[in-house]
């Protein structure tokens, strides 16, 4: 796909300029540089995008049955799958990631919009007992016209959990990707031109947050805000929302406890674990950012992590030797080496990393070592804060009930996994967790069908999994006379 496609938006299955946005340059955070030409849109390209959805809602969105609907995702899917490798390019030149990391992420989504068609003839309701006198049933009916909203770490991955369920409840969308990260998202509206979308059904709109963003949230003709990102957007989405009554689900951030008692197969927990901490530069919400450790195997632990962060071969995003890219814009960058003098400050010991790595080739590019902090306090900022980059703060702990006090012991609650070869242990503290997702002997494992979401500030609702469906329906409930007499209350 090259550059010139993406400088236009993709508003009711065209592509159009601007009204009052314009085009810019999209950086690589790799160089520092504009790598490709980007076009966002304003207000008045959102309230076009919004009216194309209407339309095609109450248009032929809404008239086609499930199985036609089910039918076009399968083909949009099944022509994904054929654009893996060109997406992935496209993703991380935009945003960094290690090409390894895009192409085995990207090449799930077909998965995930193919899952989605197969539910998208089955949105039965139930028949309601009560008595003779009436029929009670209920409808699934889509929720309208949905505002996404995502963010610059995983755009496509981030789509295809809205768009899969989105589209098989039959609602009608406007996207709009981060504005750091545009173009892989622009780069889905060819394929749903190809597919042979209906115009209108998915429109593309990148965009700022506090411009094209805000419009978006506080549109009336949108009935659904599906978001990703940061907690303090979701509240400033939630104010904006509020005059219109909007349903919103978020998937907000994370502070996931990774758990590692002493029974456990430690090589394993420890490839899960350091795995985790520095995928995606550690740009997920999902990642074991605290690592906790029972004091009999902790020396062991901090002394492997120590080593392995001198195996990731930090290097250039589309280099397929390249285990980790750099940070995905300057901001993070800097918020990254920012939380670093933080926990610095506040005692943590810094083991390995922490500093930016700016020779040679990487000198303009966002890249930061893989970073190691050891002996860090449960209260301590580093591990209370979601730091969005490749630092892993390591705590020991005494037995089950501290490490489940320290598991809950933030404000987050998306994720957290546990590492034990006694399977009461397994269960029992599983059961204890505060999060949407809890892993045991294994990390990250994450499909179409399994609810992923958070507990707590972590957010609202679920997606994946028949939640996540749920989330973009309506329920219609229908009472049906079967006397047709209404006695007159006036009568006596
Ligand atoms: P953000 O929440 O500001 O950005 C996410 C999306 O929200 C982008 O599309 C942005 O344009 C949009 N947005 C921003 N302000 C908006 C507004 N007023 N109305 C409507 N939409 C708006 O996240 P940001 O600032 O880029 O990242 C900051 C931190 O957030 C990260 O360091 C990380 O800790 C967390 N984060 C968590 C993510 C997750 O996967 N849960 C993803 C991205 C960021
Ligand atoms: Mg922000």
């Amino acid at each position: 796909m090259d550059n010139a496609n993406f400088q236009r938006l993709f508003i009711g299955g065209e592509w159009v300029e601007p009204r009052d946005g314009g085009t810019r340059g999209s950086i690589d955070p790799a160089t520092g540089e504009h790598w490709g030409t980007v076009a966002y849109g304003g207000e008045a390209d959102i309230d076009v995008a919004v009216a194309s959805a209407q339309a095609a809602f109450e248009g032929p969105w809404r008239k086609l049955p499930g199985w036609e609907r089910a039918a076009l995702m399968r083909k949009f899917a099944d022509l994904y799958a054929t654009k893996v490798e060109e997406l992935a390019q496209i993703e991380s030149r935009d945003n960094g990631r290690a090409i390894r990391e895009s192409l085995g992420d990207i090449g799930l989504h077909a998965q995930y919009y193919h899952w989605f068609a197969s539910l998208a003839d089955k949105l039965s309701g139930r028949t309601i007992p009560i008595d003779d006198s009436v029929h009670a049933f209920t409808s699934r009916v889509p929720a309208g016209v949905v505002g996404m909203i995502t963010p610059w770490n995983v755009p496509l991955m981030a789509a295809a959990w809205k768009l899969g369920p989105a589209l098989a409840a039959g609602c009608t969308v406007v996207l709009k990707p981060a504005e750091q990260t545009p173009a892989s998202s622009l780069a889905l509206g060819r394929i749903f031109e190809e597919a042979g979308f209906p115009p209108g059904v998915v429109n593309i709109v990148p965009g700022d947050g506090p411009v094209a963003g805000a419009h978006l949230v506080a549109h009336p003709g949108v009935n659904k805000i599906a978001f990703t990102g940061e907690g303090a957007t979701a509240k400033t989405i939630l104010k904006s929302g509020a005059d219109t009554l909007k349903r919103f689900s978020f998937e907000l951030g994370g502070k996931a406890p990774h758990i590692i008692f002493a029974d456990a197969d430690v090589d394993q927990a420890l490839n899960a674990a350091t795995g985790s901490a520095w995928a995606l530069c550690g740009q997920s919400c999902a990642l074991g950012s605290r690592v906790l450790v029972e004091r009999p195997v902790y020396d062991r632990v901090v002394e492997e992590f120590q080593r392995r962060a001198k195996c990731v071969r930090v290097g250039m995003p589309l280099d397929p030797a390249t285990h980790m890219g750099p940070q995905a814009h300057q901001a993070q960058l800097e918020k990254t080496l920012n939380y670093v003098e933080i926990g610095k400050k506040e005692g943590a010991a810094l083991l390995t990393g922490g500093e930016r790595i700016a020779s040679g080739d990487f000198s303009r590019g966002y890249f930061v070592a893989p970073t190691v902090f050891a002996d860090v306090a449960p209260d301590m900022r580093i591990a209370q804060e979601e730091i969005f980059g490749p630092v892993a703060s390591i705590i020991p702990f005494e037995g089950e009930e501290e490490a489940i006090a320290i598991a809950n012991g933030t404000p987050y609650g998306l994720a957290a996994g546990l590492w034990t070869n006694d399977v009461g242990r397994a269960h029992r503290v599983a059961a204890r967790i505060e999060a949407g997702i809890v892993w045991v002997n294994t990390y990250r494992y994450i499909r179409w069908s399994t609810p992923y979401g958070g507990f707590k500030t972590s957010g609202w609702g679920r997606e994946n999994g028949l939640e996540a469906l749920d989330s973009y329906l309506e329920t219609r409930t229908t009472i049906v006379s079967t006397t047709g007499k209404f006695p007159d209350p006036f009568a006596s």
